[in-house]
This record gives structure tokens, sequence and C-alpha cells, in this order.
């Protein structure tokens, strides 16, 4: 499964790059925000910083919700960067702005996915990436994980392509629990997957094995 870090600050994505084990990024309108990012050459310039940080995929979301406005800002983000993955909203509209690139060959990440009907229709559309955002279906008693399962089975079942980007990924639990269901891909916080470090166990046979070396070496 491939990690990609959910956010636009630099500092982290740069501090999940050197860590090694990181496969891309995923941004959205209220990331960048959160970081202060205003005003179109702004934008552009800060998605261009992301891409010259990562080795991978870096998901750029479009802000119109008409086609032609998609199209254009799509066109426009796909030419910062051949990193660049236009991210398209899961919208009437949008379903005929993932086609429109798919025939062009630029990579998309539909985001906003909620059903598996949903999720159907960016595979048809010819998305490289879906987004299905499980800690929010999570937040309102519906399960996030039942989604990817359900969104597998159907991808496998008539061999789409479409990668199923597990997004919305809160906690350490969500990522395993994305590993055991095949997601392609998690996207979620640098604390998530800084978390799946950790273990008691590690810590204090760690410390024991230092005290027994520190005994006979001191
Ligand atoms: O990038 C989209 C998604 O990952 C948002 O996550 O935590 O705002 O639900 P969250």
């Amino acid at each position: 499964m491939k990690f990609f870090i959910d956010t636009a600050n630099l500092a982290q994505i740069k501090e999940a790059q050197d860590l090694g084990v990181l496969d891309g990024v995923t941004t959205n309108p209220s990331l960048m925000a959160k970081e202060g990012i205003t005003g179109k050459d702004n934008v552009l310039r800060h998605y261009k910083a992301i891409c010259d940080i990562v080795e991978g995929d870096v998901s750029a979301e479009v802000i119109a919700t008409d086609y032609e406005g998609m199209i254009r800002e799509g066109e426009e983000l796909a030419e910062l960067d051949d990193k660049i993955v236009v991210k398209i909203p899961m919208i009437k509209d949008g379903i005929k702005a993932l086609k429109y690139f798919s025939e062009r060959g630029i990579k998309t990440n539909c985001t906003l996915v909620f059903s598996a009907g949903q999720a159907l229709l960016a595979a048809k559309a010819g998305a490289t990436y879906v987004s299905p955002f499980i800690g929010r279906l999570d937040d309102i008693s519906f399960d996030g994980i039942e989604l990817i399962e359900q969104i597998r089975l159907i991808y496998d079942n008539y061999e789409f392509e479409t990668q199923i980007l597990a997004a919305s990924v809160r906690h350490p639990m969500h990522i395993i629990k994305c590993a055991e269901a095949a997601a392609d891909v998690m996207t979620g916080p640098l604390s998530a997957m800084l978390a799946l470090l950790k273990h008691p166990l590690t810590d204090s046979g760690l410390a024991q094995f230092l005290a027994d070396h520190a005994k006979v070496n001191s």
C-alpha cells in the first residue's frame, strides 16, 4: 500500500519524505487555506514547491465546479509538473472532466467519494485514483472501511485500473485496516504514520538492550 501525506505543510511533507516511506501528497482547498496560501500565483507556486520536495504524485484540487472551469484549471495545474494529479469533485461535471483528462493521459483523483456507486462512476470515467473519505464516514456512524472493501470487490470484479486512495485517514488503526482491505493508497497526517512506529515493548526492549550493553562496556 502506498503512503501519501494529506497536507500542504512543506515542513511535514519534507519530514515524511526524509523518513523514506512517502509515495505522494494529497492537498485540498481547506489544507491550502490552513497554510495561508491565497491567490492563484501563490497557490501554483506552492504546488510546485511540493512537487520539488516529494518523489511521487501530488494531488492538486480544482476550485471550479463547472466543466469548462475544471478543464481550464486542471490543464493549468497539470502543466506545472508531471507529478501533478488533478483532483476533481464527485459531481456531474466532474465525471465529464475525469473522462476528458483520462482521454488525454492526465492523471486524476476523484474526491469527496462516500459510496460504492460514486466509486463505480469514477472508475468508468477513467479516474486514476478514487478517494473515499473513510474518517468522515466514521464521523457519521457509517463504516468507512466497509466502503473500501466494497469498492475493492467491485474494482476487482471488472479489473478497473482506478486505484483506491483511502482518504480522511485519521489514526494508525485506519492505516492498518486500509491495508487489510487492500486499498492501493492511504492518505493521512504525518502523526498517523509516525504512530505506526509505537509499541511499548519496543521501547522497554530497547532500554533493556542498551542497559545490558552499558553494564559490560562501561
Ligand atoms: O484530502 C481529503 C481528506 O483526506 C480530508 O480529510 O480529515 O478533513 O476528513 P479530513
